[in-house]
């Protein structure tokens, strides 16, 4: 199946002979690598991943297919908008993103294109992909509790609606809800009891804060740890760095901390992915895909996804075992494109309850 996409992919870019030099034409007017670009088949991406073993995984890529890939790191609002600048004349060729609303975003303002592989769309769950091909998630990261074990009855967490509780007034921790993390996951409670429902839970996490939402989920942790709250809103990659970091004074941040993972035994727990699709525009589109399908191999699977302690999108892959102490879990899976639609309601709530 990979020949066929590929081969339908390469009639569309005219050809090898046509690749070639768009690749070069890309190299020469935008220097994406700087120095030592020696021509030769390329796959440029723009990432807002930048993890060392990223990179090691795209020299795998280029060791078994001879397509370097050329790397551009910036925040996903960064690279949104410089897709958009750059419109047709933009060298990127992929979209990596750490959350399915900035692919969702990307889709809907035309920055991607839909993309049909066999190898994809069996490889991950329906609804960890856009189901029109136009991106696709990579790895996966859950948003649970942490919480001070000498201060929380965890039987009293089981859920995200246990939030609300008055029992939790003053106690809980969580950065603002400009981040994505947040909007997914308060789209995902709209999705589940409406927008009143979500309103009134959001307002209900509000007035039980410890404090102003500010900084990010690592900072969270550390308030947990520090006594300013009991309870964090966090996604897991944040406690498993902490855990494995290599100076001490991290590792002690967590040794208090407890994680739940929420909603089991209900609709499962909130889920996000770092994800992919094929830029609108793309000079190389048949590197692009191939780029991807090789993201979902064994190899790429389980190193993507241990490089910040995420778990593989795809089901048959083992966890890094700092991940399968926590234990398996249930997830939520409602459809990550329906969670990108309900971004904007999320964000109206938002500022309707004056979660900042
Ligand atoms: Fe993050």
């Amino acid at each position: 199946m990979m020949g066929r996409t590929t081969d339908r992919l390469r009639s569309m870019a005219g050809g090898g002979g046509v690749r070639l030099l768009l690749a070069s034409s890309v190299l020469l007017h935008l220097g994406l690598a700087g120095c030592g670009d020696v021509g030769g088949p390329v796959v440029n991406v723009y990432s807002h991943r930048h993890y060392d073993t990223d990179q090691a995984l795209f020299d795998r890529f280029a060791e078994t297919t001879g397509i370097r890939v050329r790397v551009v790191s910036a925040s996903a609002d960064e690279l949104i908008a410089r897709l958009e600048r750059e419109g047709d004349a933009s060298p990127a060729d992929v979209l990596i993103t750490v959350d399915a609303g900035r692919l969702h975003r990307a889709k809907e303002r035309g920055l991607l294109r839909p993309v049909e592989s066999r190898i994809l769309s069996n490889s991950i769950p329906p609804h960890l992909r856009d189901p029109d091909g136009y991106w696709f998630g990579l790895t996966q990261r859950a948003r649970i509790l942490a919480y001070a074990r000498d201060r929380v009855d965890a039987t009293r967490l089981t859920d995200y609606e246990s939030l609300t509780n008055p029992e939790w007034e003053g106690r809980i921790l969580t950065r603002s809800s400009e981040n994505i993390y947040n909007v997914s996951l308060l789209a995902s409670i709209v999705a589940v009891h409406g927008s009143d429902g979500a309103t009134e839970w959001a307002r209900g996490v509000v007035a039980n804060f410890a404090r102003p939402p500010r900084g990010n989920d690592t900072d969270q942790i550390r308030d947990v740890a520090a006594g300013v709250g009991d309870v964090a809103i966090v996604n897991t990659y944040y406690i498993g760095r902490l855990l494995n970091a290599e100076d001490e004074a991290s590792r002690e941040l967590v040794g208090n901390i407890g994680i739940i993972f929420p909603n089991q035994g209900g609709r499962g727990t909130h889920i996000n992915v770092s994800g992919a699709g094929v830029t609108a525009h793309a000079p190389n589109p048949e590197h692009a895909l191939e780029l991807l399908e090789f993201m979902v191999s064994e190899e790429a699977q389980r190193a993507f996804a241990e490089a910040n302690f995420e778990y593989p999108v795809r089901e048959d892959i083992r966890w890094a075992p700092a991940l399968e102490d926590w234990g398996t879990f249930q997830t939520d899976t409602l459809s990550l494109e329906r969670l990108g639609e309900l971004n904007n309601d999320a964000v109206i709530i938002f500022d309707r309850v004056g979660w900042r």
